[in-house]
């Protein structure tokens, strides 16, 4: 007589995804609205996109997502982040998610660098605080961290961040920012202040670094060309509210939302245009 099948494994609940934003408004301290109702989730792993013009609310979401909004801003709604309610919480209680769950990476490199240590110093500092390393390994935990975002160079560890360009800078931000190991990594707008040519390298460390890792991420733009690149799905925000969430490639053809639709039609004009620029310009240098 053959064994009775296995029985099938107990039905246990999905884990709830790493964050879940839930009916997420923030107003001034007038009551004005910035972010109005918005509601998305980041499963652990997954790459989501928050996307929209400037002003529409996307860093004040982000912000509030890790507790950190500016004083006189009012978080209502709900965020959870890795189970914990965020909105409306105490420091003490947002502090251990700060790096180890959810680090930050901001546009402008240089608001997350300290101008008068040295970058190696600032690598090796949330490195020692959450891996607790000290020493040698220390030292070579920070050049392995360095290597990783591809600064190899010897001389970068010992620069102060005004010796760096602006690629290298946003290179140890980002550093820093793994420093902690965190399950979700959150960047907002990381490659708009740098050069053309220096977006895309940094684009494709994100993507390395996050499929590597396995981190979850957050990534925040302008640009839905950017943005479409990195993420599998998007959330279009127009005047504080999200007014269209779908995977990536559904949101880039077939936008439901009249505001995604003219998004689109914008970055393909564009992309319209540079497929026709260089023909043009090596026909007049003929
Ligand atoms: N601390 C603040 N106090 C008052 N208004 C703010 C503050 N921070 C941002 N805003 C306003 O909130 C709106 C959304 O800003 P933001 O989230 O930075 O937009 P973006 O989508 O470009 O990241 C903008 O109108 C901005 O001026
Ligand atoms: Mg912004």
């Amino acid at each position: 007589m053959t064994a009775a099948p296995a029985a099938p494994p107990a039905l246990a609940a999905p884990p709830a995804p790493l964050l879940v934003v839930r009916g997420l408004t923030v107003t001034t301290a007038d009551g004005t609205p910035l972010v109005t109702d918005v509601s998305f989730e980041v499963a652990a792993g997954e790459r989501f996109g928050l996307i929209g013009e400037s002003g529409s609310g996307k860093s004040v979401t982000s912000l509030a997502v890790t507790g950190l909004l500016a004083p006189g801003l009012t978080a209502s709604g709900s965020v959870r982040l890795a189970g914990t309610q965020t909105v409306g919480a105490a420091d003490a209680v947002l502090r251990p998610l700060r790096g180890p769950v959810a680090s930050i990476v901001f546009q402008e490199p240089l608001t997350a660098l300290d101008p008068l240590m040295r970058v190696g110093k600032q690598v090796a500092e949330p490195i020692r605080r959450h891996r607790g390393l000290t020493g040698a390994a220390l030292d070579t935990a920070v050049r392995d961290a360095l290597a990783e975002v591809a600064l190899t160079e010897p001389r970068i560890a010992r620069a102060y961040p005004h010796e760096l360009s602006g690629g290298q800078r946003q290179r140890i931000a980002i550093a820093i920012a793994l420093g902690a190991e965190p399950r979700l990594l959150i960047a907002d707008e990381p490659t708009t202040a740098l050069d053309v040519t220096v977006q895309q390298d940094v684009l494709t460390l994100l993507d390395r670094l996050v499929r590597e890792r396995g981190m979850a991420l957050l990534f925040i733009s302008h640009d839905l060309a950017v943005v479409s690149q990195i993420v599998d799905r998007i959330t279009v925000m127009q005047r504080g509210r999200a007014v269209e969430t779908g995977a990536t490639e559904r949101v880039l053809w077939a936008p439901e939302h009249e505001y995604t639709q003219r998004l689109v039609a914008s970055a393909r004009a564009l992309d319209a245009a540079l497929d026709a620029a260089p023909r043009r310009s090596s026909e007049e240098t003929r």
